[in-house]
């Protein structure tokens, strides 16, 4: 099958033909449909999420079932579906406690010594990131992974779903309580700051402020349920979003993951506020802030990983949203594109000229 292969860091992708092993237990092969470029596969390739190459990236997919291994029982050839990178192991205190998305295994591939999954021409292993590794023609992935949709749902727009939207969405549906009537700030919209300014409107959020660096974002943002749009390069957006909001937002979302914007989200919250971070900063970067900010005003910060998801229960919840109208995809994908024109499509987003991009199959 074709697959795009990261062979380094920093360099283009390279388009390649890639053996995949057929389903193990527990293991499901798709059919690729589409898989949206998410901002999390260029951080691995530019080196701030470590991942040896070679590997195939790749972690916003939706596919259809073309074959089951032993013991799946959930799925059957035909059966449409998303994948999701937080694989859950079902037993563990994380997955019982109701946290799903913090179970440890989730980057687990099959056992150790075990023939890999995907390997190149010669043999040679290719590592499989998160489980999917969406950059290919077919995927092969544990049946926790996936989750079985709707056939009345379009796969492209499904795909989206799978990372940028369950984890913008599930930051303001999952992890922080917005109530009515509330000040919401959202930094940074891309696919994740999107959703998650969707996921604030659908809430019922009051002022919703959105604020990006690019300002042709902003009739996007307003669509999607956006008040007030600050520019982030045109003066200081912390005064702006206190002006706007009289003293601070109640929750401000950071989804870029710079030092500079985690520190401006922290400072745009107001007193009693919550500062939740969404975009991952690099691991190798420390993010100074005031302690005393959040002890005299009592702010909270708290991380976001994954939308908080329990995938199988959000993912179909959030395309009855999409189908019943509440949640907008049709507006956040930018461009549809082929496999052939991923390395451009990282571009793009380097450049910050686009939404979504989607990779669609045949
Ligand atoms: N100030 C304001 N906005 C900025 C700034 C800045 N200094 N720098 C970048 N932006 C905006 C870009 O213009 C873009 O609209 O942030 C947005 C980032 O969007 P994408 O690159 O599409 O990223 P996305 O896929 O949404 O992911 C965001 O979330 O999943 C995490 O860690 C992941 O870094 C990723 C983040
Ligand atoms: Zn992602
Ligand atoms: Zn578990």
């Amino acid at each position: 099958m074709k697959a795009a292969v990261m062979r380094a860091n920093n360099a283009p992708l390279e388009l390649e033909d890639v053996q995949i092993d057929a389903p193990g237990p527990g293991e499901v092969l798709l059919k690729t449909a589409a898989s949206g470029i998410c901002h999390s596969d260029l951080t691995v390739i530019e080196g701030g999420l470590p991942f040896p190459p070679p590997c195939i990236l790749g972690h916003e997919p939706a596919g259809v079932v073309e074959e089951v291994g032993e013991g799946v029982g959930d799925f059957a050839p035909g059966d449409h579906v998303i994948g999701c990178l937080t694989s859950f192991c079902g037993v563990c205190r994380f997955c019982t406690g109701g946290r799903p998305y913090l179970c440890p295994t989730q980057f687990a591939g099959r056992p150790e010594g075990a023939k890999p999954r995907l390997s190149a021409g010669n043999g040679d292993p290719i590592g499989q990131f998160a489980n999917l590794s969406s950059f290919a023609e077919r995927m092969l992935c544990p049946e926790r992974s996936l989750v079985k949709i709707r056939p009345d749902m379009p796969l492209d727009r499904a795909s989206l779903i799978g990372c940028g939207v369950t984890t913008g969405l599930g930051a303001a549906l999952n992890t922080v309580h917005i109530p009515a009537g509330a000040s919401v700030a959202i930094i940074g919209l891309g696919g994740v700051g999107l959703a998650a300014l969707q996921g604030a409107r659908i809430i019922g959020a009051g002022k919703l402020v959105a604020v990006d660096a690019k300002p042709w974002k902003f009739d996007l943002a307003q669509k999607l349920g956006a008040t007030d749009c600050v520019d982030a390069t045109d003066g200081d957006p912390v005064a702006a979003v206190h002006e706007l909001t009289g003293g601070g937002a109640d929750f401000v979302f950071e989804c870029i993951g710079l030092v500079p914007t985690v520190q401006q989200a922290v400072a745009m919250t107001g007193r009693g506020g919550t500062t939740v971070l969404v975009g991952v900063v690099p691991m190798h970067l420390q993010v100074p802030i005031s302690a005393s900010d959040l002890t005299l005003q009592e702010k909270k910060i708290t991380g976001s990983y994954m939308g908080s998801n329990r995938f199988r229960f959000d993912m179909p919840k959030y395309i009855d949203f999409y189908l019943d109208g509440r949640l907008h995809l049709d507006e956040m994908i930018s461009s549809r594109i082929g496999l052939e024109e991923v390395n451009e499509g990282f571009d793009r987003i380097r450049k910050g000229e686009v939404a979504r991009q989607v990779i669609v199959f045949d």
